[in-house]
């Protein structure tokens, strides 16, 4: 899957999208028939257990899509650009996204509106595609006050339209929707040029995503209302384990 072959499903086939960090994951999300696979700085969060996704580094990205490389076949990659690698400048930007491309990325996204257009702007003229992401952005859950909704009232709707539209403009080539009414993301999406992704944005988006412990049941932590869980999956695994260790214990593994 390529960015052409996502600009010719827009209006036609919504896509699907899941996050991976590594390997294993990304290729049975590729096998599955993912359309675009992300890696994440959700990572910070599902994979190393941190509270948001502000700790997460650079270098940890690069090591996570070029694990989640490897399992990719045919879904696009979208990697995220972590807290404070692209904030500064554009320079600062486009030294960052070249290293998560020479990690196997084909896509960086960054979080933002209106304060990232001249950022997104400068790497788009420079090659590298970029994924935007406004409504609930996690990196600034502080300034935020929390994992909340956005979009709620007409003066917040109208700045998320302006800002889309904004980094449309810019060069941006996705547009991740995130926590926004279904209405809003309905107009974003009809309004622009490009394919949007939606997360808890309805279901009118051109694509969706889902976090990948979300999808599979693997989180511990606690996960927003609008993720979907396809499977129990701490539930299977923590059954797997448990009869693993009872075995040991009780001399049946490894038999004789
Ligand atoms: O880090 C992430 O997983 C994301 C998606 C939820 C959009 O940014
Ligand atoms: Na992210």
């Amino acid at each position: 899957m390529t960015l052409r072959d996502w600009d010719r499903a827009k209006g036609n086939q919504p896509l699907a999208v899941l996050t991976a960090y590594d390997y294993t994951f990304a290729r049975l999300a590729d096998e599955a028939g993912v359309d675009a696979l992300l890696v994440g700085d959700s990572l910070g969060m599902v994979f190393a257990g941190h509270e948001n996704t502000l700790s997460v580094t650079l270098e940890q990205m690069v090591y996570h899509t070029e694990a989640a490389a490897r399992g990719r076949r045919r879904a696009l990659l979208i990697s995220d650009l972590p807290f404070l690698s692209y904030q500064e400048s554009p320079a600062q930007a486009l030294r960052s996204a070249g290293a998560l491309l020479r990690a196997g990325a084909e896509v960086v996204k960054l979080e933002g509106g209106a304060a990232m257009v001249e950022t997104v702007a400068f790497l788009s003229q420079r090659g590298i595609p970029v994924c935007g992401h406004i409504g609930l952005t996690p990196q600034a859950v502080h300034q935020l006050g929390g994992y909340r909704r956005q979009g709620r009232d007409a003066v917040a709707a109208a700045r998320l339209r302006e800002e889309a539209r904004l980094l449309a403009d810019a060069g941006a080539r996705l547009l991740v929707l995130e926590a926004i009414p279904a209405e809003l993301a309905a107009q974003i999406t009809a309004a622009l040029p490009i394919p949007t992704i939606g997360i808890g944005a309805g279901p009118h988006c051109d694509a969706q995503v889902l976090v990948l412990n979300d999808a599979l049941g693997l989180f511990l932590g606690r996960s927003p209302a609008f993720a979907k869980t396809y499977v129990d999956g701490a539930g299977i695994m923590a059954d797997a384990l448990a009869r693993y260790v009872a075995e040991v214990h009780g001399r049946q593994f490894p038999s004789l």
